[in-house]
């Protein structure tokens, strides 16, 4: 009895060691960290050449976001690459959102259903032509704060935001070494630049960015783009359109592409750039040929600016960037499938590069063959013709290869040439916007009203303010208004000459109202915000009414203390060619008021509380400062649908509550039409559109309609004939 019984308890303790050794095993397989060596990031203890594309989860509907993450994952990729968005998910401090568009968790979610691995770039400053570089605006009211440098205010904040985020992913067991997706995290964003500016403060920031980094734990690598002295053990990463000369600052550590232009960001009133993928794939498998191991698209997916999260300022709503998935999620050929064939052959050498450094033999005086070879990996060979002009044909182990001017071909045997990055062999596609049989009916106006100093104004000072100040971002809108006397008619006309009105802004758009009628608009650049508006202006004797509306379209998001950039009338203000002279304006008294009257009562989303006219009643004259009010059934069918704006001219646009974005339909301008390709390795920006509205269509996802009855919504600054506005539909052929 007592035998058996031992027996029994033998049996029972043998069946627990086995099945902890089984659970200590799996525990080993799923929960083991990320890590790197010189060649390459090692995930479950492989070493990895991997493919990566940027899709921004805040830049789609959700509903694109599985079809996009599956596109990626056909187009060949292993990685999606997101930033993460602060401003979004802290509208104010302490209070978070993370649902609809900014559910970051349910996108790294879907990411990992589709089976690839994430990278995560928490920044939390993530430049990236997002509003204020995705710093929430309230940070810049934080008593003593100074961004982006060694400021114990901004370095709280910062550490705050960044523990939260990984507490998230932690709690979520998204690490990959919980066995999540994430096996990569950004810290900062291209501080190199900053650094240089900031001197010892910059120096000691950045270090402290990485220790804060590395403390958090998370058993995945982290890394600084285009920072040339990363602490170690974080990873400097190279951004650009090419990458081919760049090092690490350490030897330990892998070449990795963390931003691969795809194309480039639009403003508006400027060019839309394309970038040839010949190009593409050139840099890419030069990349790889001189050691790097991971290659990271900007953008794989652009997606779409909606609300006021563009940044810049003059970002275009639209952030198409050329990428291979195009702004509507449509794949955009030849670029996706020709990037496809390039991962594909990359694939198949994937071995050899990893398990050897290359030898070089020249072909030619602008030929050579890079050679991977060894016992364990096999062999696989790069042939390269840097002759931008004319093809090449050379010997390698003993067989003909024809190389196309400026090119690369893999041949992942050292025999067969699988690939040349010049020779596209995918259709290219033609994507139309085409029109649907969907009517607005129902069309109603709403004049907005022009504030004069004697309303209700938010402050009354001398002098001219500045507008971030004032607003703090909550409108894109900023009144300014004054009253002058100039006497009796005798006095301020001089000859017939009508006076002229100067303005100077610091930014961004203005409209120059006098006695209630738009006088005329001005706006900076990108590149420089400041502008003086100078226009005639119609007075009349005695006491005359000047309201400027001052316009910010999207804060800055990249230079040295970009925080402190100032916008807004800051003067002079300036009346000229009065008979007694001019008259400067600058430091009378000054009324205020943030936004419109539209935008206090939220007028998309409760259309009751002002008094609408049918536009039929409405006067012909296209009026500026205008609402306007439709609806319209969604068109049957699921291709993506985009509202043509053309006949508009600058403002916002809702639908069913949501906003679509700002529209400016501003022609590019200046040179524009330039694109040396092929041929040369700079510029790989082509320039297209000009003379035509940098955009005119503004996304509308699909999942925001309803089928009957959706409401649009539109705020017209300057003047359009809204009856004009269509919904268009987008569609892909193959040429
Ligand atoms: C990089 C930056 C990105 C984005 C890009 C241009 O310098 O890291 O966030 O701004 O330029 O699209």
């Amino acid at each position: 009895m007592e035998a058996a019984n031992s027996a029994s308890s033998n049996c029972f303790l043998l069946f627990f060691f086995l099945f902890f050794l089984v659970l200590s095993l799996s525990l080993q397989v799923t929960h083991c960290n990320v890590n790197y060596d010189k060649k390459a990031l090692i995930i479950n203890k492989q070493k990895r050449i991997l493919f990566s594309g940027s899709i921004h989860y805040p830049r789609s509907s959700q509903t694109m976001w599985e079809d996009l993450i599956k596109k990626a994952k056909d187009g060949g990729l292993d990685v999606i690459d997101t930033y993460v968005f602060w401003n979004v998910h802290e509208p104010s401090p302490g209070n978070y959102d993370f649902g609809g568009r900014n559910d970051l968790v349910q996108f790294i979610k879907l990411v990992q259903k589709v089976g690839l691995y994430v990278h995560l770039r928490i920044g939390p400053y993530i430049c990236a032509e997002w509003n204020f570089g995705g710093f929430p605006v309230w940070l810049k009211f934080v008593p003593g704060i100074s961004f982006r440098t060694d400021n114990e205010p901004f370095k709280r904040a910062m550490q705050e935001f960044t523990q939260k985020i990984v507490q998230m992913m932690k709690d979520e067991k998204l690490f990959e070494s919980q066995g999540g997706p994430i096996i990569l995290s950004q810290i900062e964003n291209e501080y190199e630049p900053d650094r240089l500016a900031f001197g010892s403060a910059g120096e000691a920031y950045i270090n402290w960015a990485g220790k804060m980094a590395i403390g958090l734990n998370t058993g995945v690598p982290w890394v600084m783009c285009k920072e040339f002295d990363a602490p170690d053990p974080v990873i400097n990463t190279c951004n650009g359109f090419y990458c081919d000369s760049f090092s690490p600052n350490k030897p330990f550590k892998p070449k990795l592409w963390t931003e691969n232009w795809t194309g480039w960001f639009t403003e508006f009133g400027g060019p839309i750039y394309q970038r040839p993928v010949e190009d593409i794939a050139f840099a890419v498998a030069r990349f790889i040929l001189k050691g790097g191991s991971f290659v990271n698209y900007y953008m794989y997916h652009g997606g779409t600016n909606f609300g006021r999260t563009a940044g810049g300022p003059f970002i275009t709503t639209s952030y198409d960037y050329d990428a291979p998935i195009d702004e509507y999620g449509l794949i955009r050929e030849p670029k996706y499938g020709h990037l496809k064939e390039l991962h594909k052959a990359v694939k198949l050498c994937e071995r050899a590069l990893l398990s050897a450094d290359p030898y070089i033999v020249s072909l030619g005086n602008y030929e050579q063959a890079h050679v991977f070879s060894s016992k364990s990996g096999g062999c696989a060979a790069f042939l390269s013709n840097f002759n931008s002009e004319s093809t090449a044909t050379v010997t390698f182990n003993n067989k003909h290869f024809k190389l196309p001017p400026w090119s690369i071909s893999i041949l992942p045997d050292c025999k067969n040439a699988v690939f040349n990055t010049a020779n596209v062999r995918s259709q290219a596609s033609n994507a139309q916007m085409l029109p649907t049989n969907v009517k607005l009916v129902s069309w109603e106006t709403f004049n907005e009203d022009i504030f004069s100093a004697e309303d209700d104004s938010t402050i009354t000072v001398s002098g001219l303010l500045e507008q971030l100040n004032i607003t703090r971002d909550t409108s894109d809108y900023l009144w300014y208004s004054t009253n002058v006397d100039i006497g009796s008619s005798e006095s301020f006309l001089r000859g017939d000459q009508h006076p002229t009105l100067t303005v100077g802004s610091r930014g961004h758009a203005l409209h120059v109202f006098v006695n209630g009628q738009l006088s005329g608009s001005a706006s900076g650049t990108r590149e420089n915000r400041r502008f003086t508006f100078t226009g005639n202006v119609n007075l009349h004797a005695g006491v005359n009414k000047i309201s400027l509306l001052s316009v910010a379209v999207g804060l800055p998001n990249i230079g040295p203390h970009f925080e402190s950039y100032p916008a807004g009338v800051l003067g002079p203000v300036v009346l000229h060619g009065l008979n007694h002279g001019k008259i400067d304006l600058s430091w009378q008294k000054w009324s205020y008021k943030i936004g419109l009257r539209g935008e206090a009562v939220s007028l998309w989303n409760s259309f009751q509380l002002v008094d609408w006219t049918p536009l039929s009643l409405a006067p012909p004259k296209q009026q500026p400062l205008t609402w306007y009010k439709a609806y319209f059934d969604a068109p049957v069918g699921d291709e993506p649908l985009a509202l043509d704006m053309g006949s508009m001219t600058k403002g916002q646009v809702w639908i069913n509550t949501q906003s679509i974005g700002r529209y400016w339909t501003a022609n590019a301008e200046g040179n524009c039409g330039g694109c040396n390709y092929p041929g040369t390795y700079r510029p790989a920006k082509c320039q297209l559109g000009c003379d035509s509205p940098t955009q005119k269509w503004y996304h509308v996802p699909r999942s925001w309609l309803n089928s009957k009855h959706n409401s649009l919504i539109v705020f017209e600054e300057i003047s359009g004939d809204a009856s004009k506005i269509s919904l268009v539909k987008r569609l892909v052929k193959s040429k």
